[in-house]
């Protein structure tokens, strides 16, 4: 633990900026690097304009800064290899293998998975054409949700509540081929019904570490109306997430799943993220991730009061097993402020005001924002909009309502061209 003197966090979302904020916390104070980072990361220490996705660009970036660990934010990276490369580079790396992450990458991967380790899961059928599929809802009762196998930036899910409109989804992905190579193989899955949450925990082989919950909102209007985006907001720890349902979901999905990757010969080192919907049968697997969430990052991460730095350190050399992953209770809720017109269209380049000071009550995460013309922030540096999520303003509360009033209480006074939010997170909770 030394020698994590220099520590590249990679991508430039919230969740990013949320993870390098806890990094520069550190009681090792390592100095912090981002690639390519966000005008939030800048204020933390330094980025560098390499694409999260730009392995090599990466490997070189840490030789070059004598980066002593790396920690990857998003799927992609993973999905394609960057942490073999790492490795195969002699260099530390936070994140799961190419093959781990088939856990997230390939849902028929995940489905063989837990079926091998009999863990409760939308039923589901496999498909490589469209005239087998449509035999299938032909013969079948819906609704259905149509899935393609692949990454597809959290849009391959199409629930379909009739046959008719899983047609259309089937031939979406195999005939008009709407998401590419990601569609070449679909499955059709059960539409389970319950309250859907978010868990995560630290996993090292078959340890699986301490966990926490939040809850997302993914339609992009109140009251879930509206297209399915990254995540409005998100809130954490949810009221339902007790002990006896932790202890549930840890024997009957967490460690079975950990358990049986380690004995594939892809043991998972990450974090790994149960997309779980609670039925009247019980907890049920809707996705695993393997990565943190966004926006469940921005308000689950203020809740570790462990240090993320050794965490990531120790489970990228395989000795995470014994040590403690601590969550506080306090309540935190964030709001996600984004360019009106996303997950669709929208303009950006607009000058933001009002944000307030960072203090350990409130955080502003921010994702798409640029600074003009610079890569460091000075005092009087101006902060634009630059994408679709600009920014998620996370609180803190003794409960999920008073750190709700407090985050909108920030979200009215920050002000930027075509601000958009939903009013209703954490709302009734
Ligand atoms: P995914 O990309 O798999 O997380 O799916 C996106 C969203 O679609 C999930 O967060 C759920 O809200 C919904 N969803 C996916 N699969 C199912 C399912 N089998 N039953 C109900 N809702 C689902
Ligand atoms: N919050 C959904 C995701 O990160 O995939």
């Amino acid at each position: 633990m030394g020698l994590a003197k220099n520590v590249l966090i990679v991508g430039n979302g919230a969740r990013e900026h949320a993870i390098a904020w806890k990094i520069a916390s550190s009681p090792h104070k390592p100095r912090v690097l981002t690639a390519p980072g966000n005008a939030g990361t800048a204020q933390l220490g330094t980025n560098f304009d390499v694409s999260a996705e730009d392995i090599e660009g990466l490997v070189k970036l840490a030789c070059d800064e004598s980066v002593d660990l790396t920690i990857i934010g998003p799927e992609v990276p993973l999905a394609t290899g960057v942490v073999d490369r790492f490795r195969e580079g002699g260099l530390r790396v936070f994140g799961p293998t190419k093959s781990a992450a088939r856990i997230e990458a390939s849902k028929s991967f995940a489905k063989d998975v837990m079926a091998a380790a009999n863990v409760p899961t939308a039923e589901a059928e496999v498909f490589q054409n469209a005239a087998a599929a449509i035999e299938y809802i032909e013969s079948a009762t819906p609704p259905f949700v149509v899935k393609a196998d692949g990454l597809a930036a959290g849009k391959g899910v199409i629930m379909s509540a009739t046959a008719e409109e899983a047609v259309d989804a089937i031939n979406s992905m195999f005939v008009s081929q709407e998401f590419g190579s990601a569609g070449d193989t679909v499955l059709i899955e059960e539409w389970l019904q319950g309250q859907e949450v978010s868990v995560f925990a630290f996993v090292d082989g078959p340890y699986v570490s301490e966990m926490t919950a939040a809850c997302d909102y993914k339609r992009a209007k109140d009251g879930d109306l509206g297209l399915n985006t990254g995540g409005m907001g998100s809130y954490s720890p949810p009221r339902f997430w007790d002990e006896e349902l932790d202890k549930r979901v840890r024997s009957e999905i967490m460690e079975p799943v950990a358990t049986h990757m380690a004995q594939l010969g892809c043991p998972f080192q990450g974090i790994l993220y149960a997309g779980l919907m609670i039925t009247e049968d019980g907890p049920k697997v809707i996705e695993f991730n393997c990565r943190m969430g966004d926006p469940e990052a921005q308000v689950v991460i203020p809740r570790l009061k462990s240090d993320l730095l050794e965490l990531a350190w120790r489970s990228s050399e395989g000795s995470l097993a014994g040590l403690e992953v601590e969550w506080s209770s306090d309540s935190w809720v964030g709001v996600v402020l984004a360019s009106d017109g996303y997950p669709g269209k929208y303009e950006t380049g607009f000058e933001i005001d009002g944000l307030p000071d960072q203090s350990e009550e409130c955080i502003v995460f921010h994702a798409g924002t640029g600074l003009v013309e610079v890569l460091e922030l000075d005092q009087n540096a101006k902060i634009s909009t630059s994408g679709g999520r600009v920014m998620t303003v996370s609180s803190r509360g003794d409960s999920i309502a008073e750190a709700r009033r407090s985050a909108y209480e920030v979200v009215d006074g920050v002000q930027f061209g075509n601000v958009y939010f939903r009013r209703d997170i954490a709302a009734g909770v």
